[in-house]
């Protein structure tokens, strides 16, 4: 693993590591002394000058320059959204299923808000098309028999948010461009914890949010969209922020944005996209590949000793992380039982979620094996008979 010191310094920068052991970076990042002086430096300007609003506005471009910058795409390419769900709802307004392809095909690990965006779109003409998981992974083959000429788009999560496992981001993105159709990646569940280069995985739209891996209070997400496609795509969710010119105060012209702004809509999450560029600058300057690296390892870590222990895997052992899940007779207790010793985990379903980031250790690891030990009658075991 690489410098265990320097990781070490950086966990001494989440002040939540002082009373728990915080392994839920899945449902919402730590906060970090970085983040936390943002947030201050918005609520400084407030209390200071009351409705500094040009100065936000610069703030609220500054976020969209980082976050553009991190994921190899230019700012024009990215609309700050308050949620992931408006994004890609944006995108769907912006979408025709009239015609001959108005199938969405997506595997049945998304999201749940990716599966009910989409199937709201079905009294507009779309299809929908869910792809079957088999032993907790969908492989591209499985994508390969739905997405076909009459295929609009593929949305696809990165990492699943229920069992951890990686999707064949390249394999599945080229089949849809092979096919014509238009791929859309939601990154959520990992972004934060690796390099991401929107150009090199060929996508077509990107989502995020903040609050998970990127480390930064609800309320802010991102939406990419291939540079080729935005003025081609105009959006029925929309408002003045969404407009060319939103301080032309036009009621009676609808005239979008020629950039990502389009798929904008009313006023920014000003408090938040102060926590963007602090938060990516903390993670940056420890590096996205060592991160990436340190994460697979405890993720390794992980499955090792649940192994040993024999409790079931829900995540395929390939993983990288940063999210591992076991299988437990009772997910609930068992996030209980952890969080009377101060570990913070969550769950869905059976599923017990532990979620690593570079704040966490491999005694993190063996904290959450030490109380599974002594609570093995909560796991679901794997016995091999
Ligand atoms: C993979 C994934 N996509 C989307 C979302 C939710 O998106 P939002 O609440 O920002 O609309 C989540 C939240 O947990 C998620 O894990």
């Amino acid at each position: 693993m690489p410098t265990c010191t320097e990781f070490a310094s950086v966990r001494a920068r989440f002040p939540v590591f002082k009373n728990k052991i915080y392994l839920n970076s899945c449902s919402q990042g730590a906060l970090s002394d970085a983040v936390e002086a943002s947030l201050l430096q918005h609520i400084r300007s407030w209390h200071e000058d009351g409705s500094p609003w040009e100065r936000w506005v610069e703030q609220y471009e500054s976020a969209r320059a980082s976050f553009a910058r991190f994921i190899g795409a230019q700012p024009d390419e990215v609309a700050i959204v308050p949620c992931a769900s408006t994004g890609i709802s944006a995108i769907a307004s912006a979408l025709n299923f009239s015609g001959q392809r108005r199938k969405v095909v997506m595997g049945e690990f998304e999201f749940p808000t990716m599966g009910q965006i989409w199937l709201a779109q079905q009294s507009r003409g779309a299809e929908i098309q869910f792809v079957a998981a088999k032993d907790g992974r969908i492989p591209a083959s499985a994508y390969a028999e739905a997405i076909d000429e009459r295929t609009l788009l593929v949305p696809l999560t990165h990492v699943c948010f229920m069992n951890g496992a990686r999707s064949d981001v390249p394999a599945i993105t080229k089949l849809a461009r092979d096919r014509g159709a238009l791929t859309m990646l939601d990154d959520y569940q990992d972004c934060g914890t690796r390099p991401v280069d929107v150009k090199a995985l060929d996508l077509d739209f990107y989502v995020s949010g903040a609050l998970k891996y990127m480390l930064c209070p609800s309320g802010v997400a991102f939406l990419y969209v291939r540079p080729e496609l935005i003025r081609s795509l105009t959006p029925t969710i929309t408002g003045w922020f969404g407009q060319r010119n939103p301080f032309a105060f036009d009621v009676k012209h609808f005239d979008p944005a020629v950039t990502a702004r389009r798929f904008e809509s009313g006023s920014p999450p000003i408090p938040h996209v102060y926590a963007v560029p602090a938060a990516l600058e903390l993670l940056g300057s420890v590096g996205f590949d060592r991160i990436a690296e340190h994460v697979a390892t405890l993720a390794q870590a992980l499955l090792a000793g649940a192994r040993e222990l024999k409790i079931k895997i829900k995540t395929p052992a390939d993983t990288r992380g940063p999210l591992v899940v076991l299988q437990m007779k009772n997910s609930e207790a068992a996030v209980k039982k952890l969080a009377s010793h101060n570990i913070v985990v969550s769950n869905r379903m059976d599923g017990l979620r532990v979620s690593f980031h570079l704040y966490n250790t491999l005694d993190d690891v063996g904290a959450v094996l030490e109380v599974l030990q002594e609570n093995l009658n909560l796991t679901v075991r794997d016995l091999g008979d």
